[in-house]
């Protein structure tokens, strides 16, 4: 039942005309469309030698859909050469980036495909155990991804003795997030899972050498396990044909904000940003907040030709757009409040520049800041980005530091005139 398999809360599925309508908009060839026959799959993966494996995603060029793209194939090799008769496999599914909301409709439509990644990669490395990071706002799936694991261990996909072969073992459990954007970052994450407040670990050493429990643990996005399963049935051939040379397969978009079809669509990587736009119904929009708030703010007008791609305008899959009567500045300072909450506060840079960094788009808003404040924020921008420990704070200054960049008239035309007044005024809200 692709309508609503998991008997979602009625956000997740659209009503057009009093018919239930899946929210995934398109059928792409990777991820709602092929597999379902996971036997077959197993099959084809026990005849072959881990190492093989492992060559046939590195052929395919699959990057990690989380953000960063990093080599997955790279990734696996590198957790099973690995020293340690103990591995991990984690599907990070703690999918907290404002704007993004495209894993927790795979998990909820194609949920073996990534279990079967998970799996697949088990085998790769060499793993007995493996965890799914469940967001905890998505608890409602928890009871429906329980019983979807238990069909797996049912037909002998998962658990002892996997698809009967002696030394195969390996299951997977599901944990809950703790509610922290934070705990998106694969360490913080591992942190969590052990027990403790989730607090990014200062990296090198990578989970890969160092991670659940100190043991080798190769951390995934839920995007990134069902690829891999799909790769291995179709070939590294077959998905290396779609997109780009740097960025192969395809990548799912979480389309929202102003537009008159938003939800979920898969897209091959290169696609310009014109075409996602007029393929979701946007009309007006000025600007395109890429990658949620850790990303960039993109300007239509500049840059609707480019591509979505690596080589471009890399993407964790959110894709927010704006339109002309939206005040980016109200969106920028959210984004920036979004931030300070969301801090773990361990570095002084991150805790205490996000705040100052919020107070000077405050300051713009109210008509009350200058030139100089405007040259703060980039200074202060950049030491927030080079200082802090993790990724939260190498891109918290962001939703500035793009929108004064692209649109840079939002802020000069509230600056006030005499600079000298400003300056002080300035030095007294900032005391
Ligand atoms: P990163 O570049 O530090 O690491 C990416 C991955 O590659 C990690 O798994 C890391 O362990 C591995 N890695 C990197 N260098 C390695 C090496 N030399 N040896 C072994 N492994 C290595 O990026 P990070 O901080 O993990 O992720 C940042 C991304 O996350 C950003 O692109 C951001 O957009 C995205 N993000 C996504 C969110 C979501 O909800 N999907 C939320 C927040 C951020
Ligand atoms: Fe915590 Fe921010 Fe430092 Fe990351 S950069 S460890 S979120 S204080």
């Amino acid at each position: 039942d692709i309508a609503n398999p998991a008997g979602l809360p009625s956000d997740d599925v659209a009503y057009v005309d009093g018919v239930v309508e899946s929210n995934v908009r398109t059928k792409g060839p990777v991820f709602f469309r092929g597999l379902t026959d996971y036997g077959r799959l197993l099959e084809l993966c026990l005849a072959l030698r881990p190492e093989q494996i492992i060559d046939r995603i590195i052929e395919s060029k699959l990057r990690g859909r989380g953000g960063a793209g990093f080599s997955t194939g790279l990734k696996w090799q590198l957790c099973r050469t690995a020293v340690s008769d103990d591995k991990y496999i984690i599907c990070n599914a703690d999918e907290g980036e404002p704007g993004t909301f495209k894993d927790r409709v795979l998990l909820t439509r194609s949920p073996k495909k990534v279990f079967m990644g998970m799996i697949i990669a088990a085998r790769a490395i060499g793993s007995r155990n493996g965890i799914l990071y469940l967001r905890w706002e998505y608890i409602y799936l928890k009871d429906y991804l329980e019983r979807q694991l238990q069909e797996l261990r049912d037909e002998g996909l998962l658990g002892a003795r996997i698809g009967g072969q002696s030394g195969f073992d390996f299951d997977i459990r599901i944990q809950m997030g703790a509610g922290a954007y934070i705990c998106g970052d694969e360490s913080a994450l591992i942190e969590s899972c052990e027990g403790k407040r989730g607090t990014p670990r200062v990296k090198p050493p990578f989970p890969v050498q160092e991670g659940y429990l100190g043991k080798p643990t190769c951390v995934n996005n839920v995007e990134t396990f069902a690829a891999a399963a799909r790769i291995m049935e179709e070939g590294p051939n077959w998905f290396r044909a779609l997109g780009t040379p740097e960025s192969t397969g395809t990548r799912l978009l979480s389309v929202a904000g102003d537009c008159s079809r938003p939800g979920i669509y898969e897209v091959e990587w290169g696609v310009t940003l014109n075409e996602v736009l007029t393929t979701v119904g946007a009309r007006d929009a000025r600007a395109v907040q890429i990658s949620g708030p850790s990303g960039q703010c993109v300007s239509v007008a500049e840059d609707g030709e480019r591509r979505m791609a690596y080589e471009d305008i890399s993407c964790n899959g959110a894709f927010t757009i704006f339109n002309t009567e939206r005040d980016l500045l109200e969106i920028v300072k959210d984004f920036m409040q979004f931030f300070v909450d969301e801090s773990c506060g361990i570095c002084v840079p991150c805790r205490v520049g996000n705040i100052d960094l919020h107070k000077k788009v405050e300051l713009v808003i109210a008509g009350k800041a200058c030139q100089k404040d405007l040259d703060d924020v980039v200074s202060w921008g950049a030491l927030v980005k080079k200082t802090s420990r993790c990724g939260l704070g190498a891109t918290s200054p962001n939703p500035i530091l793009t929108t004064l960049d692209k649109f840079p008239e939002i802020y000069t035309k509230r600056l006030r005139k005499q600079k000298k007044e400003a300056l002080l005024l300035s030095f007294d809200l900032d005391a």
